[in-house]
C-alpha cells in the first residue's frame, strides 16, 4: 500500500527519504517518487515505475540535494501504475504526496479544470495539489491554504506538502490514513509508518484523526480539525532497528516463521501466573469488566479473521459465551444487532487496516459493552481508538504473508478465553491446562520447525499443480482456511479450504489425481470423522498430504503422505498445526519462483477500502 516519507533537516535529506522508501517497500507498491527543494533550483521531482532501486537510478541523472523534501511509494487505485501517476504531484511551486482516497475528486477536478488547472495524471491526488495552489493564491500562507483545502476534501488521506516559498517548512495532515511525526535533533520527519524512520529517530508523535501540522527544524505545531492547538507526548518506538534485517534468512517470511517461539514468549510475558492468568494488562478494573461480558463479536480481515474463527470455538466451548465472527468489510455496512453486554473484539496485525478501523468506529456507535483491539502495533490507530487493548509482541512483520502475527493473535485469544473462563469460575483444571500448554508452546513450535527439510521436499510435488484443497474440522477448519490463503497468496496456486464434513456436498467433484488435498489431522475428538472424509478423497484418486498427529494412526498407501507432528494439548493444537502450513506455502512459492515477501497485487497493510 502507499507509503509516505518527508523530512526537514540541516543535512541533505535525499538519502533519508530513499532509505525511508526502501523500508516501506514491504508494504507493496508499483512506483515511487521524490520531490526535494534543491538548493537554489526550486523543487526537483523524480519518479520511476517499479522498485525504489529504479528511482535511485533515475536520481543519478537528476541529482537533488536539499533540506526539505517528500517521497512516496504508490499502490495504484485511481489511474494505472505509471510514471505520470506516481507521486509527488506538483502544482505551481508546491508538491504533494498522499495516501488514501479522495472520494470527491471528480467534482473537485471538474471545478479546478474550469478554473484553468491542467491535470497531468489520472490520480485523485493531483486534485489536492491544485486545490492547495488555488487556495494559496488567495491566502496569506500555506497553513491557511492547507486548512481551506482540508475543509474541501472528503474521504481518507495522509498528506505531506512542501512549498518553494516556505523552504524550511514541512506540512502534513491525516484523516483516515496513518501518519506519524519523527523528532530528531534540529530536524523533523513524517512517515506513514514509524519503521520508515528508524534509521534517523526512535522518537515519534502519533497524529490523531483530523490533525494537521507544521514542522520546521526546531518546531512542531499540531492542530486538530477545529484548528485548536494540540500537544501529544513524544513516544519512544520500542522495536530495535536491527529487527528489520533479514539476517541469515533468505526471506523475511522465513525469518518471521522462525521467530515464532520468541514472538509467543514475548506475547505471553507478564500474562501467566502459576495457575491463573494475570488480567492486569487489560486495566485496573479488568476483572469486573470481564465478568460483565455476556456476548462476543469479533471483526477482522484476512488472516486476522481466521484467528477470530478459531477463537469462536475456544470461547463458546470454554466460557459458554455466544460468539460471532465477521469480516470487517461486510460488518461495517450492515445493521448489526448487539445484545446487551456484548464485547467487540477487533484483530489486526497492523492496526491500520481501513475496513477493520471503520468497523471499530461503526461499532462504537452501536451500544457495545466495550471495544477491545488485539494488535501488533502499539501506536496504531486501532489501538488508540479502542477502549481496551491487548498487544501481541510479534515484532515488526515485513513479509506480506502474515505468519508470526497470526500465531501471536491466537495466543492472545486463547489467553483471553482463559481469562473470561477464570472470571466465570469455569473448571480450574481447564484453566491450569491452558496455562501449562501456553507455557510449553514455544518449545513445541521449535520442534515442529524441525520438519522444515521434509516439507521442503514435499513442496516439489506442487510445482505443476494449479489447484489444491485444504481440509480440517473444528478449530482446525480455520487453520485449513489459513493454509489455503497462505498458499494462494504467495505461490499463486488456487487453493480452497473446506470443513472436511462438507466434502461430499460439492467439492468432492473436483478431486482427481491432479488435485493435492492437504488435511490437518490432530489427534482430537473429531479425528475419526476426519478419517472417513479422507477415505472419500482416496477413493477418488486424490493425492493426500496429511499433517497428522504421530498418534493419529491414519491409513498408509499409495498417494498418501503423512507429515507427523508431536501430540499436543487440544487447545493449542491449531497454533502448532499452523507452522507446517506456513512452511509448505513458503517452499512451494520458492519452487514456483514467486516474490515471496512481496507477492504480486498485494500490500502489507491495506489502508484503503
Ligand atoms: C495475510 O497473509 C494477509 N496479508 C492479509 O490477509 C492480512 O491478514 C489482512 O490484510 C489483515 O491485515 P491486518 O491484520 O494488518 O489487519
Amino acid at each position: 500500500m502507499c507509503g509516505i516519507v518527508g523530512a526537514v533537516a540541516l543535512r541533505n535529506i535525499t538519502p533519508i527519504l530513499i532509505e525511508g522508501l526502501r523500508r516501506l517497500e514491504y508494504r507493496g507498491y508499483d512506483s515511487a517518487g521524490v520531490a526535494v527543494l534543491d538548493d537554489g533550483n526550486g523543487i526537483k521531482r523524480t519518479r520511476a515505475m517499479g522498485k525504489v532501486a529504479e528511482l535511485e537510478q533515475a536520481l543519478e541523472s537528476n541529482t537533488a540535494n536539499g533540506h526539505l523534501g517528500i517521497a512516496h511509494t504508490r499502490w495504484a487505485t485511481h489511474g494505472k501504475p505509471s510514471e505520470r501517476n506516481a507521486h509527488p504531484h506538483l502544482s505551481e511551486r508546491l508538491a504533494v504526496v498522499h495516501n488514501g482516497i479522495i472520494e470527491n475528486h471528480h467534482s473537485l477536478r471538474t471545478r479546478l479544470q474550469s478554473q484553468g488547472y491542467e491535470f497531468t495524471s489520472d490520480t485523485d491526488t493531483e486534485v489536492v495539489a491544485h486545490l492547495l495552489a488555488h487556495h494559496y493564491s488567495h491566502k496569506p500562507d500555506m497553513l491557511s491554504a492547507l486548512r481551506s483545502t482540508l475543509e474541501e476534501l472528503r474521504g481518507a488521506y495522509a498528506l505531506g506538502v512542501i512549498h518553494q516559498d516556505e523552504p524550511s517548512t514541512l506540512y502534513c495532515a491525516r484523516m483516515g490514513s496513518p501518519l506519524v511525526i519523527g523528532e530528531g535533533s534540529e530536524e523533523h520527519f513524517i512517515a506513514s509508518d514509524p519503521l520508515a524512520l528508524l534509521q534517523v529517530t526512535d522518537q515519534f508523535i502519533y497524529l490523531e484523526e483530523g490533525d494537521h501540522a507544521r514542522l520546521t527544524l526546531n518546531s512542531c505545531e499540531i492542530w486538530n480539525s477545529q484548528n485548536r492547538s494540540m500537544t501529544y507526548p513524544v513516544q519512544r518506538y520500542a522495536h530495535a532497528a536491527h529487527s528489520l534485517d533479514k539476517g541469515e534468512y533468505r526471506h523475511f517470511m522465513l525469518k518471521e516463521i522462525y521467530e515464532q517461539p520468541r514472538a509467543v514468549t514475548d506475547t505471553l510475558a507478564g500474562l501467566l501466573g502459576e495457575d491463573r492468568v494475570l488480567t492486569a494488562v487489560l486495566g485496573p478494573d479488568a476483572e469486573s469488566r470481564l465478568k460483565d461480558v455476556r456476548n462476543i463479536h469479533i471483526v477482522a480481515c484476512g488472516t486476522s479473521y481466521h484467528a477470530g474463527l478459531v477463537a469462536r470455538y475456544w470461547l463458546e466451548e470454554q466460557t459458554g459465551l455466544p460468539c460471532q465472527v465477521e469480516v470487517a468489510s461486510e460488518y461495517r455496512y450492515r445493521s448489526v444487532s448487539v445484545p446487551e453486554g456484548t464485547l467487540l473484539i477487533t484483530l489486526s496485525q497492523s492496526g491500520e487496516t481501513a475496513d477493520t478501523l471503520a468497523a471499530l468506529r461503526y461499532a462504537k456507535k452501536q451500544g457495545y459493552l466495550g471495544t477491545l483491539a488485539i494488535c501488533n502495533v502499539a501506536g496504531s490507530s486501532l489501538v488508540r481508538e479502542a477502549d481496551w487493548r491487548l498487544l501481541t509482541h510479534a515484532g515488526p512483520e515485513i513479509g506480506v504473508a502474515s505468519t508470526k502475527a497470526f500465531t501471536t493473535q491466537l495466543v492472545a485469544l486463547l489467553w483471553l478465553t482463559t481469562a473470561l473462563a477464570q472470571e466465570r469460575d469455569r473448571a480450574p483444571d481447564m484453566i491450569a491446562a491452558n496455562i501449562r500448554a501456553l507455557r510449553g508452546l514455544p518449545k513445541l513450535i521449535e520442534q515442529v520447525l524441525e520438519l522444515d527439510g521434509v516439507i521442503e521436499n514435499l513442496a516439489y510435488s506442487f510445482a505443476n499443480k494449479h489447484h489444491a484443497l485444504f481440509l480440517g474440522r473444528g478449530t482446525h477448519y480455520p487453520i485449513a482456511m489459513e493454509g489455503a490463503l497462505k498458499l494462494k497468496e504467495i505461490s499463486y496456486i488456487h487453493a480452497e479450504a473446506y470443513a472436511a464434513g462438507e466434502l461430499k456436498h460439492g467439492p468432492l467433484a473436483l478431486v482427481d489425481e491432479d488435485m493435492p488435498v492437504v488435511s490437518v489431522a490432530p489427534s482430537d475428538s473429531l479425528l475419526e470423522k476426519l478419517k472417513s472424509n479422507l477415505q472419500e478423497v482416496r477413493a477418488r484418486g486424490g493425492q493426500l498430504i496429511n499433517f497428522a498427529c504421530e498418534r493419529a494412526d491414519l491409513d498408509n498407501g499409495d498417494g498418501i503422505t503423512h507429515i507427523k507432528l508431536p501430540w499436543v494439548y487440544e487447545s493449542i493444537s491449531p497454533i502448532v498445526y499452523t507452522i507446517p502450513l506456513q512452511l509448505l506455502s513458503y517452499h512451494v512459492a520458492l519452487v514456483k519462483g514467486t516474490d515471496v515477501d512481496k507477492p504480486r497485487n498485494l500490500a502489507k497493510s491495506v489502508t484503503v477500502e
